[in-house]
This record gives C-alpha cells, sequence and structure tokens, in this order.
C-alpha cells in the first residue's frame, strides 16, 4: 500500500470521528470529555492543502530542530532544520509554565538545557520531585512563571557528544508555543513553501494532576491560528494515548502515538491501571486501537528493526507492514551522526563525539519502508533519502 492510500484512508473525517468514537465510548467517559464534542461533520475537514499526502515519502523530520548542531529547541535550531532541508521540525516539546504558558523543552526539567543553574535568584528553586514515577531532581518549567524563563537561555544538553554546540550556549531563549506558530507562518511566507512543525505534549497525565492540562491549551492555540484541521500542517504527537484521545476530541490534526521499548507502559495506562505494555500496543489488535483514533504511530527505532545482544541490527519486524495494513503511517526516532547513538556495525572508532555511517543505518531503516523518521541531522537525513530513492 502506497503512503497516500495510507494516509488517504486514515485521514477521513468521517472515519475518524466515527472509530475515534467507537474506541473511546468508555474511555471517552474515563476522561470526562463531552461525547459529543466529535460528532461528524460538525467539524472543518481542514484549512487547504493536502495534508500529510503533501509530505515527501520517507519525511526528514528535525528532532527538536537541528538538535546535532544547535541547543535543541531554540528558534537556531528550528531555523537551521529548515535550511538544512527538514520537511517537518519538531517544534516542540511542549511543557507548562507556573501560569499556565506552553513553553518548548524537551523536558519540564530544565537544569541540562538552559543556564537557570547560574541564576542565584533561582538557587531556591532547585528541588525533587517524582516525575512519572521517577525521583528527578532540578529546576521545573512548571514552577517559574513565562516572564522568569524568559530571563534563562538555552545551553548545549550533550556537550559530551556535541562540544561545537557549546559555541551556541547562551545565544537564544526558551520559545513558546505560540511563537512558533507565528514563526511557522513567518518562515513559510519567507521560504515559500509550506512549513510543518510536529509538537509534542510531554507528561501529560502528570501535568494535569498539577491543574495544567496541556492538550486544552495546545486545542485553544491551534484554534487561534487556524491550525487545527485535518489538513493543517501541524502533527501532534504523545507517549500517551489518553492525551491522543483528549486531543482526538478538540482537534482535526493528524495525531501520532509514540511508542517507547517494548517493554515499557505508558504513564497514563500506569495511573490508570491498565496492565498493557508497548507490546499489547504493537500487536495487530493494538495497532487496530490506534488507528481508531490516530493517523500514525511514532516507534522507537528498535521497534523497526531491534538489535542483537551486540548492538548490531537484527532482522526488521513486522511493524511497518502491520501499521500500515490498518492505514497507520510510521515515523520512527531518532537517527543521529554520532557514534553512541548508531546500530554497533555504523559506528566508526571509540570517540563519542565522532560520526560513524549514519548513511548505512538511514539506509537499513527506509528500506524497512517507513514514512518519515525523526534525525537531529535533517541535512544527513535527506542526503541519505536521496540515496535511498535512487536505489
Ligand atoms: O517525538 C519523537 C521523539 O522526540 C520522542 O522522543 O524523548 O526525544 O521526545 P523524545
Ligand atoms: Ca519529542
Amino acid at each position: 500500500m502506497d503512503s497516500d492510500q495510507v494516509n488517504g484512508r486514515a485521514q477521513g473525517t468521517g472515519r475518524r470521528a466515527l472509530l475515534g468514537a467507537a474506541v473511546l465510548g468508555a474511555g471517552g467517559a474515563v476522561l470526562g470529555l463531552p461525547g459529543a464534542a466529535r460528532a461528524a461533520g460538525t467539524r472543518t475537514a481542514g484549512h487547504g492543502g493536502r495534508g500529510l499526502k503533501s509530505l515527501p515519502k520517507p519525511a526528514v523530520i528535525g528532532h527538536r530542530g537541528a538538535s546535532g548542531y544547535r541547543p535543541e529547541h531554540t528558534f537556531g535550531s528550528y531555523e537551521l532544520a529548515l535550511d538544512l532541508g527538514a520537511d517537518i521540525v519538531e517544534a516542540g516539546d511542549l511543557v507548562p509554565t507556573k501560569d499556565g504558558h506552553l513553553v518548548c523543552r524537551h523536558e519540564p526539567e530544565i537544569g541540562g538545557t538552559t543556564d537557570v543553574a547560574a541564576h542565584p535568584e533561582f538557587a531556591g528553586r532547585r528541588t525533587t520531585k517524582v516525575l512519572d514515577g521517577v525521583p528527578t531532581t532540578g529546576w521545573f518549567t512548571e514552577d517559574f512563571t513565562l516572564a522568569e524563563l524568559k530571563t534563562l537561555r538555552a545551553v548545549e544538553r550533550i556537550p559530551a557528544n556535541r562540544p561545537h554546540n557549546t559555541l551556541y550556549d547562551g545565544r537564544w531563549e526558551i520559545p513558546t508555543f505560540e511563537e512558533v506558530l507565528k514563526w511557522q507562518d513567518e518562515q513559510t511566507r519567507k521560504r515559500g513553501r509550506q512549513v510543518w512543525i510536529y509538537p509534542e505534549t510531554k507528561h501529560p497525565t502528570y501535568f494535569r494532576k498539577l491543574g495544567l492540562g496541556l492538550e486544552e491549551r495546545v486545542a485553544k492555540l491551534l484554534r487561534k491560528y487556524d491550525k487545527d484541521g485535518r489538513n493543517s500542517p501541524v502533527i501532534l504527537q504523545s507517549f500517551e494515548p489518553s492525551s491522543i484521545q483528549r486531543l482526538n476530541q478538540l482537534v482535526d490534526n493528524p495525531l501520532v502515538v509514540l511508542l517507547s521499548s517494548a517493554g515499557s507502559r505508558p504513564y497514563d495506562f500506569v495511573e490508570a491501571n491498565d496492565p498493557r505494555t508497548v507490546a499489547d500496543l504493537v500487536t495487530p489488535k493494538g495497532l487496530r486501537e490506534i488507528a481508531g483514533y490516530a493517523q500514525g504511530i511514532g516507534p522507537t527505532l528498535d521497534l523497526v528493526i531491534p538489535k542483537n545482544a551486540d548492538g548490531t541490527l537484527a532482522e526488521p519486524t513486522t511493524l511497518v507492514s502491520d501499521a500500515h495494513k490498518v492505514g497507520l503511517l510510521l515515523h520512527p526516532y531518532t537517527l543521529r551522526n554520532e557514534n553512541p547513538f548508531l546500530p554497533a556495525e555504523y559506528r566508526k572508532g571509540g570517540a563519542a563525539d565522532a560520526y560513524g555511517d549514519v548513511f548505512g543505518a538511514f539506509k537499513r531503516y527506509f528500506a524497512t519502508g517507513i514514512d518519515g523518521v525523526f534525525t537531529d541531522n535533517a541535512d544527513t537525513g535527506v542526503l541519505a533519502r536521496a540515496d535511498f530513492l535512487k536505489g
């Protein structure tokens, strides 16, 4: 099945509303959502364009921007991703501030991605919290107002792997989601091509319990900027299926369920005493259920091609064909140039900041039929795709 067929099936508003209602039936009640919120035909079919069908296959998704070259989740990183040819920019991972704004950080804990530790006025905010069951120490976005966060500057998260990126430490502030939505339009005009973004709701259950629900805030902003249609150039993703179900009730955007390692449990499942793991979600039954409320999955690369005990790639699983059979596209994560992030046979030497044969790795993953991939190095991805399409 080609991607247009996959996407075409997955994008039908009627299908989505009907299947979404079937899957959500009980779930919607659990979530406390109005059952009729997404009745067929009550929302717009989109705001022009061809939606997902307009994206190249495989699509190159700039993971946190061009985070291989710039501190992640900054406008410097996002713009470079576009300069390097990314089809979509992951702008951004979304977390809330104390006063309810959405900002772009990979995690609510910002000790490793900002200069907050160098601000004596915030020393007293350092604390330990249990985040999705994991004790975590540092500074958390939900303890800062937006005005306070705007006094911070982004720094490189993994300087041992990316020492050159520290050149840019201190240059950019933390973007808000609203700034991203405006930036997207500016960049689309400036570049004469549609810029796509791929925001992710981070730790939605954790934040909802703090009174800082993410999905309504995301939906409100998408509506404000007329980007909540099924053809809008905004794909929404989350590791928590109930966050995607909630978004499915609020907006018509393409939706993607992220899938971590096979043995892991989405944190909303943990909270709801749902015993299923990701291994259950990637069965044909699990995928059929996801297809009732989402258009795609974002599996970790290991779910597409597992690794042998020595870290080399084994044989691909049937996940790509199983997902395509139920109309789901696949955007696995994350390919990176540096040795430690590559399958063992594609590493070159032992240096943690040296590049391995990432083109070899791209070739193996593209050969599985995936619809796109998150990468920290969009330029590498674009070249690898050209090689792949040449055959
Ligand atoms: O969203 C795809 C990928 O970004 C998921 O992993 O942890 O980098 O947000 P993470
Ligand atoms: Ca992400």
